[in-house]
């Protein structure tokens, strides 16, 4: 059986750091395992173009290993032509990488990490809202420069306590982010999403659901993006919707890029529509140098919290979703059903109602 793994390079650090497992370098830890049972194991970063590594082993893998930190795109086109392939594996949470109606089309199974690094994902959201609402990075970078004005940066610092959040999407992720919020004495914790928390839940968090999803960003100070992307999602924070926003409101985003219109929220951030927007994801990864996410700045010369895409991808969240790939593959091999919750696509169809009302 040939495994074909799509990962990033890690280069000195991962060479220094073994627990760096979702890289070229240390190959999810699974080599060794692979290859006494005889299966063939490629691991590469090469996935652009029809001369990569990844078309080229596509043609003949029975199984697909891919991240979403450095993802493979596997298009309703390659599909087509992957005639082997029977099963994708996310080392991770989030396949949207992978045409997934495709996968349906050609009986392919998808399934992913579920749960892996949903902690890992909340805690930086968390940390994104407050570096927002308190104005952090510019404050740093003063530092940095050597300067020292408080004034330029108290300013536009506010506190946490007494604003409205709003999550779109109360799955894991954004369960677990209502969860954190709560000690901060919101003034209200809002979500939005097709799904309704099961009751105990919301009253735990005491967040209230709002149907109409311009009525719920109105309403917020923060929100945060907590839902897959997919056909319903893509695109849905645009510059219509970012008009019904409050002015001066925070966005983070730690879902998908693309969830959110490149040129919109570049747009609001600079106008102040948006005081700051944060998160790790971006449309196209890795984010070319000239993407204006990197760059934009509010009125006042700060809102930015952009990192390249590593929430999920602490040390922690490494160990968990090699070990969770690990045992996808060992279920597969010896033919035992999968856990439930990580099948995203099964020998059916769709299986988690997370990607869309279908
Ligand atoms: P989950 O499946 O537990 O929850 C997703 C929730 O989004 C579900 O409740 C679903 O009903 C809801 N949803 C779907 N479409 C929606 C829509 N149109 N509007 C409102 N809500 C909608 O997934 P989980 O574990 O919470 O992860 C969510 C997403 O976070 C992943 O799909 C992935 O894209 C992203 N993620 C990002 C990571 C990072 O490192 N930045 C790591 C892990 C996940």
């Amino acid at each position: 059986m040939k495994v074909l793994a799509i990962l990033y390079t890690g280069g000195e650090a991962a060479r220094q750091e073994p627990r760096l497992l979702g890289t070229t370098e240390n190959q999810l830890g699974i080599r060794e395992w692979l290859e006494s049972q005889g299966h063939e194991y490629i691991v590469s970063e090469d996935k652009e173009g029809p001369d990569s590594a990844f078309q080229k082993h596509l043609a003949d893998a029975e199984v697909l290993i891919t991240t979403p930190f450095h993802p493979g795109y596997l298009t309703a086109e390659l599909m087509e032509k992957a005639k082997n392939l029977k099963i994708c594996i996310t080392a991770g949470v989030g396949s949207d990488h992978i045409d997934l109606n495709a996968a349906v089309k050609h009986g392919v199974e998808v399934l992913e990490v579920s749960g892996s690094n949903v902690v890992s994902v909340a805690e930086h959201v968390v940390m994104s809202i407050l570096l927002l609402v308190r104005n952090f990075v510019p404050a740093h970078e003063m530092i940095e420069r050597g300067d020292w004005q408080v004034s330029d940066v108290a300013r536009n610092a506010y506190d946490l306590e007494g604003k409205v959040v709003g999550t779109i999407g109360a799955g894991r992720i954004g369960f677990r982010v209502l969860q954190r919020l709560k000690p901060f004495n919101c003034k209200e914790l809002l979500y939005f999403d097709y799904a309704a928390l099961p009751e105990h839940a919301s009253k735990e968090v005491e967040a209230r659901r709002v149907e109409d999803l311009k009525d719920f960003v109105s309403q917020c100070d923060v929100v945060t993006v907590n839902c897959p992307l997919h056909e319903g999602t893509r695109g849905l924070v645009n510059a219509e919707l970012l008009k019904h926003f409050k002015k001066g409101a925070w966005l983070v985003n730690t879902a998908r890029g693309a969830i959110c219109d490149r040129e919109a929220v570049a747009a609001a951030v600079k106008s102040g529509q948006l005081n700051g927007y944060s998160g790790d994801v971006w449309n196209v990864q890795p984010a070319p140098k000239d993407h204006p996410w990197r760059y934009m700045k509010n009125p006042l010369g700060g809102g930015n919290g952009m990192v390249p895409h590593y929430s999920g991808t602490t040390l922690d969240a490494q160990a968990r979703y090699a070990a969770g790939t690990r045992s996808i593959l060992e279920n597969y091999l010896t033919n035992k059903p999968q856990e439930p919750q990580n099948v995203i696509i099964g020998k059916k169809g769709y299986e988690t109602k997370a990607y869309g009302q279908r």
